[in-house]
């Protein structure tokens, strides 16, 4: 497979000085036992970015963000966060260092309370008055939330329990908050208000974030950059305008 278009050129690249990058990923390849799985895959996002990746079910969206957090080893290639060297870093080291992921299927407990699955969000506030703090932003963000806080996690809806791992990652407020299929199994106007507070805490809390999505019309809705993976390989990037220009989305593995 041959990379379509780099719409990043070596200009902007250059330009694009190593504060402003949050985080790169360079020529990354990983595996599953002998199976491989990313190719070469490079990724950079800059500070105070949305950036998307698209790709179809088993694409190696959901194994980038594990590579990401040390999940997943990287075979070859390196990572870099806020300019240090993270490639071999454990999880616990990276998350510490401000990369957090929201996901409603993973990141809630679906036994304990809202309010308890909030607190134990907050593991690294360690000042309970910052905690309370953190608590109250995160209700007025998350209204729905405030009347349901004794209402355990599990029997949230979909939209509810996406809104509560949005919560618990706004509320360590992360340097790179990344979101992995937020929009999946809601109904479109829930979808809707999830991309908006995904906005806000774009442009209100200065967050950067990598939106990793299926719903290409609404990612590219709110990003400023996307990348196109497909059989673990990044086929295209560039921004949104040039995303919907490219004959990309009529591939049929993007449907
Ligand atoms: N632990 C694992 N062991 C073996 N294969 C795996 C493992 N995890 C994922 N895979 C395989 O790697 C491929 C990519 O999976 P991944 O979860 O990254 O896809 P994805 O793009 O996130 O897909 P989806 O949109 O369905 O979430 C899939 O074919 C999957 O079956
Ligand atoms: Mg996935």
């Amino acid at each position: 497979m041959i990379r379509m278009l780099s719409m990043r050129t070596s200009e902007e690249v250059m330009k694009m000085s190593k504060n402003d990058l949050l985080l790169e990923v360079k020529n990354l390849y990983t595996s599953y036992g002998r199976i491989p799985m990313l190719l070469d895959v490079s990724f950079r996002l800059r500070e105070g970015e949305i950036c998307t990746i698209l790709g179809a079910n088993g694409a190696g969206k959901t194994t980038l963000v594990k590579a990401i957090l040390g999940m997943v080893k990287a075979d070859q290639g390196s990572m870099t966060f806020e300019g240090e060297e993270i490639t071999n870093m454990p999880t616990h080291k990276r998350v510490a260092k401000g990369i957090q992921v929201a996901s409603a299927e993973t990141g809630t407990f679906p036994k304990m309370t809202v309010e308890k699955n909030l607190r134990l969000g907050a593991y690294n506030i360690n000042d309970p008055k910052v905690l309370s703090e953190r608590l109250e932003e995160a209700y007025e963000s998350f209204p729905v939330l405030k009347d349901r806080l004794q209402q355990k996690a599990g029997t949230l809806s979909g939209g509810e329990r996406t809104m509560l791992a949005l919560a618990r990652a706004y509320i360590n407020k992360p340097d790179l908050l990344i979101m992995d299929e937020p929009s999946l199994g809601l109904a479109p106007i829930v979808v809707d208000e999830v991309f908006r507070i995904v906005k806000r805490l774009n442009k209100e809390n200065d967050m950067s974030i990598m939106l990793v999505e299926q719903n290409v019309v609404k990612s590219l809705g709110v990003s400023d950059y996307g990348y196109i993976i497909q059989k673990g390989q990044i086929i295209f990037e560039g921004s949104p305008d040039a995303i919907r220009d490219s004959a990309i989305l009529d591939n049929p593995v993007m449907s």
